[in-house]
């Protein structure tokens, strides 16, 4: 695969930091190595020492003072090799990728740490997309990904979803204005990336089945476009088998996948995963070099000793029980929804991740009711603009997420929210001006 074609200028004038070069090259060698290369600062005169943190359940992590020092110090910018190859065992058992014995040049599985997915995505898109491209979606969709999107200048062009994601006919039609043969020629119109959330989809809770996914990848091979799939609530899938990803049906090193720890480990302790073609990691490699130089080592270490304690046998009986708990709330979130919303709202029951999205009958946007109405009563949703490639178009849905609240919690929202909604909705005298504004 040509892919030099799909990088924007600022990322294809990237060159790689000598001085990184070094550090990297250093984490390789045997301690015995002495080196007055690298301008690190000398560990000894840093005030911590060393570090006990218990884990629930398990093995304390012990930093004594040489692994401290090591925490505390610059390390290379794909992440500490550790972490690193725990990770690529993950992935390789999880998705299978055919990339995995791939040649680098053909397009090699690699892997890096980013500090949150978060990171990575912004990096990704910073590599892959110019002012004015075309870039295809499905709204609406995590306002991080549009805050990281939207001031490149790019033209989203919004896939039609439902319950089961992005609906691959509505993409076939998108793209039969372009003809394929076109995807190669320079200045072409044809878009280069594709950006799904799989799993759990944040805002809508979509869960896109491995059929779709089939089809999108065909149409992605026709077209020659890259995917983006970022996947922070794969593990929080409430069935098994897990969906298969787009990673593990990846044939031409055209998936660039990002994981999360934040939903699993620790959201504060900012990990987070791209997984894809070696040429393409490697550039967003270049722009951490130049950014953050790396995700913190301390961070990373403390999570590889968890990972190498655990195995990946107690890292999956670990999320085992994170699925139980948001499934539980999950269906705490359902029932209380049956209970008071079921005349006036719909919604279709997430498969994974963290949140209820829900349709309010009969209202055009919810922006005012929630930030003025529910405010007042106390009880906090999200409007659902916001999620909107543009976030001023109206919107009747508000997204509830279940992660945080107690059941009693959950259901005394919902109860509020509900009378609030009826009381504007079908109680007001139809004069009122909130029910002018709302409803119109
Ligand atoms: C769909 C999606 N992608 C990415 C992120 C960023 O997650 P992280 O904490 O790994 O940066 C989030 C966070 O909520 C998300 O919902």
């Amino acid at each position: 695969m040509n892919y030099a074609r799909f990088l924007t200028a600022v990322s294809a004038a990237r060159k790689p930091s000598p001085i990184r070069i070094l550090t990297e090259l250093q984490q390789r060698s045997p301690p015995s190595l002495i080196s007055l290369a690298g301008g690190a600062p000398n560990p000894n005169t840093f005030p911590f020492q060393s570090a006990s943190i218990k884990v629930k359940g398990g093995e304390a992590l012990v930093m004594d003072e040489p692994l401290m020092k090591r925490a505390l110090q610059y390390s290379g910018s794909y992440g500490i090799p550790e972490l690193l190859s725990w990770m690529k065992d993950l992935q390789k058992s999880l998705h299978n990728p055919p990339t995995a014995g791939y040649s680098s040049e053909r397009g090699q599985m690699e892997m890096c740490v980013t500090t949150g997915s978060q990171e990575g995505l912004c990096k990704i898109f910073e590599m892959l997309v110019n002012s004015g491209d075309n870039v295809l979606l499905d709204a609406p969709t995590y306002s991080g990904t549009l805050a990281a999107l939207q001031p490149l200048g790019c033209n989203l062009i919004n896939v039609a979803s439902d319950q089961h994601g992005m609906i691959p006919a509505d993409l076939r039609k998108i793209l039969e204005r372009w003809d394929p043969a076109d995807a190669q020629k320079p200045g072409s119109s044809v878009p280069r990336v594709l950006y799904t959330i799989p799993n759990g989809g944040n805002p809508t809770g979509a869960s896109m089945t491995c059929e779709r996914k089939q089809e999108v990848y065909e149409l992605a091979r026709k077209y020659d476009f890259l995917i983006i799939e970022d996947d922070p609530y794969y593990f929080l899938q409430f069935q098994k088998p897990w969906a298969p990803t787009f990673l593990s049906m990846d044939v031409d090193s055209r998936v660039l996948r990002t994981d999360s720890f934040s939903k699993i480990l620790s959201s504060g302790l900012r990990i987070g995963f791209i997984t894809g073609p070696k040429p393409l990691v490697e550039r967003v490699v270049l722009h951490i070099q130049a950014s953050t130089m790396h995700t913190s080592t301390f961070t990373q270490l403390m999570v590889s000793q968890l990972l190498h304690n655990w195995g990946p046998g107690g890292f999956l009986k670990h999320i085992d029980g994170v699925i139980e708990f948001y499934r539980s709330q999950r269906n705490t979130m359902l029932s209380s929804a049956d209970k008071w919303l079921k005349d006036v709202a719909e919604w279709h029951p997430p498969m994974a991740g963290m949140f209820l999205w829900i349709k309010l009958k009969g209202i055009k946007d919810t922006q005012q009711l929630i930030m003025e109405r529910a405010l007042e009563k106390e009880v906090l949703l999200v409007p659902g603009g916001v999620f909107n490639i543009n976030s001023s178009d109206p919107c009747p849905y508000v997204r509830a997420a279940f992660s945080l609240s107690t059941p009693q919690q959950i259901d005394e929202v919902q109860h509020t929210f509900t009378d609030i909604f009826i009381n504007l909705f079908y109680i007001m005298p139809a004069n009122s001006i909130y029910r002018c504004i709302l409803i119109n």
